[in-house]
Parts: C-alpha cells; sequence; structure tokens
C-alpha cells in the first residue's frame, strides 16, 4: 500500500476537534453579481455545506495582464465564507491560462499527435512541460499562498484542477525535449534503450538521444514500447507539474495540507493514480456515473479503488452530480434518491467528505445545462430539498469520519500498465476493454454478496486470501515472484485471458502464453483464440465467452478443468483450469465470461478459496456491503423495499428495519460505541475528525496471514 504519504486531513477554521464530513462544491462566485453571493452563503448554511473550492478557473480574474492583480473580490467572498462557518479548498486557479498569457506565449499550447495546436477558449490549454507555463503558473501560486496562506477560512489547497483531463498527452517539441530527458534518466544510454524499444525491428535504430520523438502521428504503428514509456513518461510530466505546485506552497504554507482531484472514473487513464496517490496529503476524487447497466457497480468500484489507493484512508468525493451532466450524448436527470444513494456509497469506500461540481448551476458558459446544488429553478426545487436532506443526513452521520475501511477477504487487482498495453494497437484484438473485464469480476463479487477490495498491484497482496487479478498482461519478473510466492504461501489467484504475456519492456515472454504465469498456472497456450464481433463460445458450465476464447493445454498434472468449451472453434478444449499447490491455488479462465457468467465461476473459486459472503442469505447480490471501522454499509441494489430485520448492528441513522429502493442503511457493530472499535481490532477510532495515526486498518486474522 502507498503507506508514505503525509496524510493530513483539512485544517478546519473552526471547532478543528469535531468529528464531521465535509459537503459542499465548487464554487464560482466570479459568474455572478456580488448580490447572490449573500443568497449563496445563506443557501449554503440551510443545506448544511461546510466547505467550498473556490477560484478553480479564476486565473483571468486574479491576474487580468502580466502585471495587474485583483484579489479584492477573492478576499470579500474568502471574508463572508469564513464569517458564515464554511471552509475553503482554495485552487491555485492554474487550470485555465488567461488569454494574455497564451497570446504572448503560443508555445506554451499543447500539440495533439497529429500536430496540430490545441488553441485558447476551451479550458486546461497547456503543455505539461513547458517552461513558459510553468514560470507563469509558480508566479500565481506563489502570489495566492503569500496572500491566503493565513486566512482563517483556508482548509487545504487544491493544486490545478483535474490534472490531464484534457492535456494527458502533449506532442509538442518541449515535450519532446521533456521525453527524451526522461528516457535519459531511465536508461542511461541510447544502447540500453534500443535494447528495451526492441529498435532492430523496422530499422528503428537510435544512434543519438535528439533522433527520439514522442509518437507523434506515424506511417505505421508507432513503437509499442516507445508508446507505453510515453505513457509512463505523460503521467510523470503531471505529475511533476503537481510536485512544482506544492513546492511552493509548501515552502510558503508548510502547514496547510495539499491535494489535486484525481479522475478515477470510467476510461480515464492517463494518469496512474496509484502512483500519484504519496504525492498528495490527502487524496482528492471525482466521479461521474458511467451510464449503463453496471452504473452503480462501476461507482462503487471507482469508490473502492480510491479508497485503496488512499491506503484505506478517508478521501475527498471533491466533484460529483446532484442530477444530469453536461457532456455525455444525452444527459439524463438522476431520480428521486439517486444522489443521496450516490454520495452514501462515496462514504461507504473512505469518503469524508462529499461534494459536488458545482454550487449554483452557471446561466452561461459551456456547463449551462450541467446540474448543481442551486438549479435554474432556484432553491425551491427537489434538487435542492434533496441536498439539504442529504447535508442533513450526513450532519447525522458525523461520527464516521475519520474510520478507515476494513479490508476484504478478496481483491481484484488492477494495474495501470496492463490497463495501458492490453489495449494498444496491432494486437490479437481490439475490442479487448481492460476495465470492463475488471469491472465484470466486481460485480460478480457483488452478485454473491462479497466484498471485495478493489487494489493496485502495488498493494500488499499477502493481506488477501483470494486474488483476482483479470488481464494482468504486464508481468515483470519481480511481480511473477511475488504471485508465485503469494500462491505459495497458502493465497488463491485468479487470472484470466491475456494475462503474464509481456515484461515491463512490452517483450513477449518466450515458450508459450500465459508467459510469465505458464509454470504457476500450469497451463500452455500456443496461440491466441480472439473472437469475431457477435461470435459466442457456450461452455460446460452454462456459461458464455466472447471477445477472446483461449485453447488451453494443461502441462501440469495438478491441473484440474473446471470447464471446457462445448462450441465454437474451441469445442471440446480447456476454458477454465485450478492447480492446487498446498494450500494455495492459481486459476485460469480463458474467455471473457461476462458478470453473468463470472458469478458462476467465482461462486465456485470463492468457495474453495473458504471466501465467503458476511451477508445474511436473504440480502446476498441484493445489497452491497462495505464496511469502514465498526459501521457497516448496506446499499440497496435492487428497485426493491428489502427486509433488514435480523441484521446485527445498530442503525445509526434511526431509520427503520427496511430498506428502501435506493436507500443505503448505515450501522454500527452492536458492542462498540462511536468512538470505539469493536471488539478484536485494530481499527482506528475518529479522534480529531481524522485518523491520522499509524493507521493499521488490518484485522488481527489478516495480519496472521501476512507471514503466511
Ligand atoms: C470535471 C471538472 C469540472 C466540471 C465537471 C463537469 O471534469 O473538474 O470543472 O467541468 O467535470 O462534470
Amino acid at each position: 500500500m502507498q503507506e508514505n504519504h503525509g496524510h493530513r486531513w483539512l485544517r478546519w477554521p473552526t471547532d478543528p476537534t469535531r468529528a464531521r464530513l465535509g459537503f459542499g462544491a465548487d464554487y464560482n462566485p466570479e459568474q455572478w453579481p456580488r448580490e447572490v453571493w449573500d443568497d449563496d452563503v445563506r443557501a449554503m448554511r440551510a443545506a448544511g455545506v461546510n466547505i467550498v473550492s473556490l477560484a478553480i478557473f479564476s486565473w483571468a480574474r486574479i491576474q487580468p495582464r502580466a502585471d495587474a492583480w485583483d484579489f479584492a473580490w477573492l478576499d470579500e467572498i474568502m471574508d463572508l465564507l469564513h464569517a458564515n462557518g464554511i471552509a475553503v479548498d482554495l485552487a491555485t486557479a492554474t487550470a485555465s491560462p488567461p488569454p494574455w498569457l497564451t497570446t504572448a506565449y503560443p508555445e506554451i499550447l499543447p500539440v495533439d499527435r497529429e500536430g496540430r495546436t490545441l488553441w485558447p477558449g476551451g479550458r486546461q490549454h497547456w503543455r505539461p512541460t513547458s517552461p513558459i507555463f510553468r514560470e507563469h503558473a509558480l508566479r500565481l501560486v506563489r502570489a495566492l499562498a503569500g496572500r491566503y496562506g493565513d486566512h482563517p477560512a483556508l482548509a487545504a489547497w487544491h493544486v490545478n484542477n483535474e490534472l490531464g483531463c484534457h492535456n494527458a498527452y502533449d506532442y509538442s517539441d518541449d515535450a519532446a525535449a521533456a521525453f527524451r530527458r526522461w528516457l535519459r534518466a531511465r536508461y542511461g544510454t541510447v544502447e540500453a534503450l534500443n535494447t528495451a524499444w526492441a529498435t532492430t525491428f523496422w530499422a528503428q535504430g537510435y544512434g543519438d538521444w535528439a533522433e527520439i520523438l514522442p509518437p507523434r502521428l506515424a506511417a505505421s504503428y508507432p513503437n509499442p514500447t516507445q508508446q507505453l514509456d510515453f505513457k509512463r513518461f505523460s503521467s510523470d510530466a503531471l505529475k511533476d507539474h503537481l510536485r512544482a505546485e506544492r513546492a511552493v506552497l509548501r515552502e510558503l504554507t508548510p502547514d496547510v495540507p495539499v491535494t489535486t482531484n484525481f479522475m478515477v472514473m470510467g476510461e480515464t487513464n492517463g494518469m496512474h493514480y496509484a502512483d500519484w496517490a504519496a504525492e498528495v496529503d490527502f487524496v482528492a476524487n471525482d466521479h461521474y456515473l458511467v451510464p449503463g447497466p453496471q452504473a452503480l457497480d462501476e461507482l462503487s468500484f471507482s469508490a473502492n479503488l480510491t479508497g485503496n489507493i488512499a491506503g484505506g484512508r478517508p478521501w475527498y468525493l471533491m466533484e460529483h452530480s446532484t442530477s444530469a451532466v453536461n457532456w455525455q450524448p444525452v444527459n439524463v436527470p438522476k431520480v428521486a434518491g439517486a444522489m443521496a444513494r450516490d454520495s452514501l456509497t462515496h462514504v461507504a469506500h473512505g469518503a469524508d467528505a462529499v461534494c459536488f461540481f458545482q454550487w449554483r448551476q452557471s446561466a452561461a458558459g459551456a456547463e449551462k445545462y450541467h446540474s448543481a446544488m442551486v438549479p435554474h429553478a432556484g432553491t425551491d426545487s427537489a434538487v435542492f430539498r434533496a441536498v439539504a436532506e442529504l447535508g442533513a443526513r450526513l450532519r447525522d452521520l458525523a461520527e464516521i469520519a475519520g474510520t478507515n475501511r476494513r479490508p476484504a477477504r478478496a481483491a481484484i487487482v488492477f494495474d495501470w500498465e496492463s490497463w495501458w498495453v492490453a489495449e494498444h494497437d496491432s494486437h490479437p484484438t481490439d475490442r479487448l476493454r481492460y476495465r470492463r473485464e475488471a469491472l465484470d469480476w466486481y460485480t460478480a463479487f457483488l452478485n454473491l454478496g462479497v466484498r471485495a477490495d478493489v487494489v493496485p498491484v502495488t498493494a500488499e497482496l499477502e493481506r488477501y486470501d483470494l486474488l483476482v487479478a483479470p488481464v494482468l498482461h504486464v508481468v515483470p519478473a519481480a511481480l511473477a515472484d511475488r504471485l508465485r510466492d503469494y500462491v505459495t504461501g497458502g493465497g488463491h489467484l485468479v487470472t484470466t485471458y491475456f494475462s503474464g504475456v509481456v515484461d515491463e519492456h512490452d517483450h513477449v515472454w518466450l515458450g508459450g502464453y500465459p508467459g510469465a504465469l505458464r509454470d504457476l498456472l500450469g497451463i500452455r497456450i500456443e496461440e491466441f483464440g480472439p473472437l469475431r464481433d457477435g461470435q459466442r463460445v457456450a461452455l460446460d458450465n452454462g456459461t458464455t465467452g466472447t471477445v477472446w476464447a483461449d485453447r488451453v493445454d494443461v502441462v501440469d498434472p495438478g491441473v484440474e478443468v473446471l470447464a471446457r468449451y462445448t462450441s465454437g472453434p474451441p469445442a471440446g478444449r480447456v476454458a477454465v483450469t485450478r492447480r492446487a499447490t498446498g494450500r494455495g491455488s492459481a486459476a485460469y479462465v480463458a474467455s471473457r465470461l461476462g458478470p453473468t457468467g463470472l458469478t458462476a465461476v467465482l461462486a465456485d473459486l470463492a468457495d474453495r478459496a473458504g471466501v465467503s459472503s458476511e451477508l445474511p442469505a436473504p440480502l446476498r447480490g441484493k445489497v452491497e456491503l462495505a464496511v469502514r471501522g465498526p459501521y457497516r454499509f448496506l446499499i440497496n441494489r435492487t428497485g426493491r423495499t428489502l427486509d433488514l430485520a435480523g441484521v446485527p448492528g445498530h442503525r445509526i441513522d434511526g431509520t427503520g428495519t427496511v430498506l428502501r429502493p435506493r436507500a443505503v442503511a448505515v450501522l454500527r457493530d452492536t458492542e462498540t460505541g462511536p468512538a470505539g472499535a469493536p471488539a478484536g481490532t485494530t481499527t482506528d477510532a475518529p479522534t480529531n475528525g481524522y485518523a491520522g495515526g499509524p493507521g493499521d486498518h488490518r484485522e488481527p486474522d489478516r495480519l496472521s496471514r501476512v507471514s503466511r
């Protein structure tokens, strides 16, 4: 786990020792006349808002010209918020450079892979590696830190905004120069780079660093290792910008925690957030629902992964939506109860602040049709009433603040590099979607009512009894060793098609697939089995495969065949295997079985691993269970009212023994009080609203399994 970040929580300006959950939004007062601000703070108080993110897109307002500064409006709103007991997560305002800057220095504008400049007029039109942008951004950060570092409203610094949301990949000359520096640091010599990039292929051998470029639009497929390194570099370049702003903030305001909002959601994958988490004092995330049948599972998956990237500690939900967004093809409002359910699902997975984009819905601009806490209709609206109800509910749940996630016995391993590489071009299929496969397994866990953590591959995997590593495509030798030790030590590993195939340079492990994991799994595959669109293969366990269907040869006598194909090209061949080794095991699923098929396969594999549901049988699959310290969250996954009679625990929100559609119940273990942990656990108790101590949130039985 990422244990080395500062894990300092918000510096609450008033009553700092009181446990509370944050509640608020991005606040853009510069879009409104001064008199609206008074209405704003009145309504914020009525809704229970206690924190807002300010000045995110205010650079042009704060610094209207290179040598002119206007802080008066920001002084006034900071004071007004403070006078009303509302804390501020103050942005460094560097997300959207002002026109005077891009006019004077057009060379800060990003360039896409086809060489097209991304012009101003939107936002985030800056190169992460531009020295000129960096200089001007840091000047602004210094000015803000100098002016507001001692302001009593200031609870945290918000670096930039969603770093990489629109400028993750820049192919400009600045990027080329920075990429070469990054490659030099990684490889030392051009010869080492040539070996890693396998440049004997297609006459790509480099003689000098100056010859190397980002993977710009090429006549055919760019070198795959160049593509992988460019992804690594691009994530690092944005991380470097985060560090540069943070260095100024730490120098001038060492007591103020620093964060930036991640985007652990959907297919956003340019930023390697597991690698970024150690850079911030607390992790913050933005999440918007991905429409579709697994929308809620995806929300839970993202919140779960965010919580584990944060090392199990509380994190900050910086943005989600009260209702519709404006950037999907069709933007449907949320139904009654959905906003609170979504918010509490994030809390269930460790969020100690629930915030929205944005406070007041814009009357103009590109986001005028995006929902907000105060909609166009005003405070006399269903949305605002639901917002105020949520504020009251979060106040009632204040005792949860500071409690850590309680680890599950099972986990899904999530690996950014496998995500990147498995979806590269010139592969057996372009239909494979890494995150979708991982999400399908998560849905299978939810369907069985078995709690599973979603953890980065760098996490302490040994603490889990059952590990599912879907499409673990990139397996360097050290990871293969870790997984072998895990299984030898009694762990149960499950992996899938296209796993173990390449090393950290995207070079194939030879001798048959799944390369690095072949011996552990006791199987061998000679050729990949991608399926055409619409092609399906039936398995004799009643499941159906799409996208991929490896033909597996069993090479180890200890391997048990759990399923075979009964139709399609691989009919009669082996599809699901499990090799038991002492107390552990390693299983392989050779096809994409989807959430329903995986539910059946996982039921058997979890059973064999001795991992079972913590829910009473009638609730399995119908509710999601998440646990923080002594608190259990039960989230209704169905459209029906469910009976909770007989579920142990004290219902801390006093809403009875049924769980209505879209409802979330919060139960405290009966053997503990609000400020204590259940007997026999080391779960942190809430102290000053954030348990920032040693933070070991493992249960004793988990601790003993570590040494197995
Ligand atoms: C986020 C962004 C916000 C707003 C929001 C709309 O990506 O940080 O500023 O644009 O999306 O959903």
